[in-house]
């Protein structure tokens, strides 16, 4: 075992959408082993996950996974404390696979099963780099399927400020993405063309929310994306990207017009723009101290940089910890093997679970 002073060890498993992970933590902070299987490459030539090719994947991928977490760690299945897995929300036939082999390994070990929430766990992922966090802060979980507010009034304790009503945030990017021929997933390809285009050439303007001021809507900006498409010539550069095989950054971006390149920039802007205006309200709303932003989309460059600029005090996780991980699953299950808060053998997946 290599860490050398006493401390518990939680196995954790992350199965909730397109990746089989596993990852050893000791002491709910300190990372043993983070493995991480992507089945990017089935998906791919979908433009986007298809569930069933998921579930079958994760089974394909998840005694291998956790035998490498072990392994890479040096830690044994009888050194382990517990095992921690992601009970929901995702697919339920890639939460069961997940859920299923945690509970097969707890009986057989005799230890105890803890029941993680996706979204606690993208949270987790701040909160493990950054201990000295300032409460209360303010989460904005935004991924491929979340686009959340929450107030984090101290660990474990969370209030639903906002959501979005229809798209997440990565899901406007892949949508939007997929929709002019830059493939799967489309939030790191937009990312990395952003700059090359003026943010500031199509104008988008977002309908106004009536009741909470504090959900998103990402629908109407993915068919304006649309509109804008029908209104502007596209079509042959669109259908050369999309018959391009394994692009990289250069291939993509001299297949793409500088009209392009501006529609592509001012997306970018519109979604940050909103993300930050939100954010930017709820902090002061609720007075928080430091405001976490954690989920896929976590890692866009864009983002980070203007969040920065905003002056507030942002935790952002580094990009290894933003997208789906187990690290983050088996943290954020430190706290509940300290309070003894155990699941069951009759744990379920459960696709819509909610954080509160
Ligand atoms: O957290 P995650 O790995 O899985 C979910 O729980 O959804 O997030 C994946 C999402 C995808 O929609 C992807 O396009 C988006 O995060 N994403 C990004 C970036 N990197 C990943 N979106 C914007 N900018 C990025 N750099
Ligand atoms: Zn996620």
């Amino acid at each position: 075992m290599k860490v050398g002073y006493l401390q518990t060890l939680i196995l954790g498993i992350e199965s909730s959408c397109d990746e089989t992970a596993a990852a050893v933590v000791a002491g709910g902070r300190h990372i043993q082993s983070s493995v991480v299987a992507s089945q990017l490459d089935t998906h791919v030539k979908y433009g986007g996950v298809v569930p069933e090719l998921a579930s079958r994947e994760h089974l394909r991928a998840i005694v291998a996974v956790v035998r490498q977490a072990l392994e890479n760690s040096s830690v044994d299945f009888p050194s382990l404390n517990a095992i921690a897995v992601t009970a929901g929300p995702g697919l339920v036939g890639s939460l069961l696979v997940g859920v299923t082999y945690a509970k097969a390994l707890c009986f057989a070990q005799k230890i105890p099963l803890i029941a993680v929430n996706h979204v606690e766990g993208h949270i987790h992922s701040v909160l493990l780099e950054n201990p000295e966090i300032q409460f209360p802060a303010l989460a904005l979980v935004v991924s491929g399927g979340h686009t959340h507010l929450f107030e984090v009034k101290a660990m474990g304790h969370y209030r639903l400020l906002g959501k979005t009503r229809d798209d997440a945030a990565g899901e406007a990017y892949d949508k939007v993405a997929k929709l002019l021929g830059f493939g799967y997933p489309g939030g790191p390809i937009i990312d990395k063309l952003a700059p090359y285009g003026n943010p500031r050439a199509v104008k988008f303007t977002l309908a106004k929310m009536k009741g909470n001021e504090l959900d998103f809507s990402f629908s109407g900006l993915k068919t304006a994306v649309l509109r804008w498409t029908e209104q502007n010539d596209i079509k042959a550069e669109t259908a050369h990207r999309r018959a391009l095989k394994n692009p990289n950054l250069a291939d993509l971006r001299a297949a793409t017009s500088q009209t392009t390149l501006d529609l592509l920039a001012s997306f970018q802007q519109t979604v940050i723009d909103e993300l930050l205006r939100h954010t930017t309200l709820a902090a002061d709303q609720m007075g928080a101290e430091s405001i976490i932003v954690a989920g896929g989309v976590a890692c866009n460059a864009g983002l980070r940089a203007q969040a920065k600029r905003t002056g507030f005090a942002y935790c952002f996780p580094s990009p290894q910890l933003s997208t789906d991980n187990a690290a983050m699953i088996a943290a954020a299950a430190y706290s509940k093997f300290l309070r003894k808060d155990f699941a069951g053998f009759d744990l379920k997946a459960q696709a819509s679970l909610m954080l509160a």
